[in-house]
């Protein structure tokens, strides 16, 4: 299929082959035997993710800094106090009469499903912003620390009176009851809008058919852009089936797999063939992100490098342990043409990056329309974290040219580039290993 679109294309032959040698590679190793993920989850599940886990708790990554204030610049946001209003802005306790809110007089059914949706969503969506005061300050120090640099996708406001540091740690991506048309229409126009879409391609919320011809019509580097996206949304799906809501009762809540929910969204009967592909393309963006940490390895090597916390033994083994996770990330055996697929020729480079770059733009402004506080953070940085690692991909060159010492004039990362991109590659980290996870509970099921 490959070989017969970049004939007839007419597009970017070179970045075209080589997309077509790396999606056949995936895919093809994905499609056809089951031991090319086993090597992906042996390598990540027992190696590379405990490391990166230590490495996420440490305070240099746990610390990043957002603006969950920014209006949808797309739509109007006119939906009424249900989940979505209540998560971004908690309910003002006056409104709710007191004896509703400590649950032991309720006053009318309808007031009472009111408050009980706003405590729900306060409690599920809301963010958690307690920094201690020694981290303010520290915080206040890795600022001043921080170099200046273009970045690839856009750049929250970060130095908005309305951007605040929050807690990853204490703010999990999990389960937060955002579901339903509110979130379908964000997911819906991050691919229909942004996607590149392709022809006739079915809304991923809806069940599937077969795709023989599933992207027809859509070049080669596009359907990258897809399945990246497409990558995300698995993930992202994953960790609201592993960290289910499954017991909510006064004295005890309980998160934990739900393997209904899982199977609505991957199973195969289920969802018509859609589930694998979707598990594809998390795969797929797994190989993506590891393969930017791998090339990024030179800008982190040299001695100029600091993660800058204040405490320098501290922050030396920190780094130690982040020069230990790309080098593994580079032993792992990819076998990509060295050419680099994203920098080959240097003017369609630069034009496929631009493009790239303004639909990212695009997608992490839609993420300002994500109605969930918790589910908004999580977007924000994920996707701050792959257009930084597709900013590495497409810096090839400049990387392999950055002196050992010295300021590196053609290639920058900022604080909030590096801790957006070790999370996200985190969170798709996790969700492999999640897999894992789901795949011997349907084991022990049959
Ligand atoms: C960006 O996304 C919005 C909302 O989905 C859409 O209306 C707009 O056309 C998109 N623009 C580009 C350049 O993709
Ligand atoms: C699991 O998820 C399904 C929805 O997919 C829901 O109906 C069910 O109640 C959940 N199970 C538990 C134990 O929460
Ligand atoms: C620096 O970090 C180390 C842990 O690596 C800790 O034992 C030490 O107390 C810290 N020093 C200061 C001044 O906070």
């Amino acid at each position: 299929m490959c070989g017969q679109r970049a004939g007839g294309g007419g597009v970017v032959p070179i970045l075209f082959l080589l997309f077509c040698f790396l999606i056949q590679q995936v895919t093809g190793h994905l499609d056809d035997c089951t031991c090319d993920v086993e090597t992906i989850d042996a390598f990540n599940n027992y190696k590379l993710f405990p490391r990166l886990n230590e490495l996420l708790e440490s305070d240099y990554f746990r610390y990043y800094k957002v603006n969950l204030k920014k209006p949808c610049p797309f739509w109007n946001d006119n939906s009424h106090c249900g989940i979505r209003d209540c998560a971004v802005k908690p309910c003002p306790s006056d409104e709710v009469p007191d004896g509703i809110r400590s649950g032991s007089y309720k006053y009318s059914e309808e007031a009472n499903n009111l408050a009980e949706e706003c405590e729900e969503a306060k409690r599920l969506g809301a963010v958690d912003g307690s920094l201690s005061k020694e981290t303010q300050e520290a915080v206040l120090r890795w600022t001043r620390h921080d170099d200046s640099s273009d970045s690839f996708c856009e750049a929250d406001d970060i130095y908005s009176p309305d951007a605040e540091y929050v807690d990853l740690l204490l703010n999990p991506e999990r389960y937060t009851g955002y579901k339903g048309p509110d979130a379908w229409k964000i997911w819906n126009s991050i691919y229909e809008e942004n996607c590149f879409k392709p022809q006739n391609v079915k809304r991923p919320l809806a069940s599937g058919r077969g795709d023989a011809h599933f992207f027809s019509g859509v070049c080669v580097e596009k359907r990258a852009f897809y399945k990246l996206v497409s990558g995300l949304h698995a993930s992202i799906n994953i960790h609201l089936s592993a960290r289910y809501l499954l017991q909510d009762t006064w004295s005890e809540k309980k998160w934990g797999p739900n393997i209904t929910e899982f199977q609505q969204r991957f199973d195969e009967v289920i969802t018509r063939g859609e589930g694998p592909r979707r598990l594809k393309n998390l795969y797929f963006l797994y190989l993506i992100e590891l393969r930017a940490l791998s090339k990024v390895l030179p800008f982190f090597e040299r001695p100029a490098f600091q993660l800058y916390t204040g405490n320098k033994s501290y922050d030396a083994e920190m780094k130690n342990l982040l020069l230990e996770i790309l080098h593994l990330a580079k032993s792992f055996p990819l076998h990509f043409d060295e050419n680099s697929f994203f920098a080959g020729n240097k003017k369609e480079a630069a034009k496929l990056k631009e493009e790239f770059r303004l639909h990212f733009k695009n997608i992490s402004k839609i993420m300002d329309c994500v109605g969930c506080f918790k589910c908004r953070l999580w977007g924000k940085l994920q996707t701050q974290g792959l257009g930084t690692a597709l900013k590495i991909l497409f810096s090839e060159s400049l990387i392999e040219k950055i002196p050992e010492s010295g300021p590196s004039y053609g290639f920058q990362l900022t604080r909030q580039e590096i801790v957006a991109l070790f999370n996200a590659f985190g969170r798709i980290s996790t969700s492999v290993r999640e897999l894992e996870n789901f795949r011997n509970i349907l084991q022990n099921m049959r």
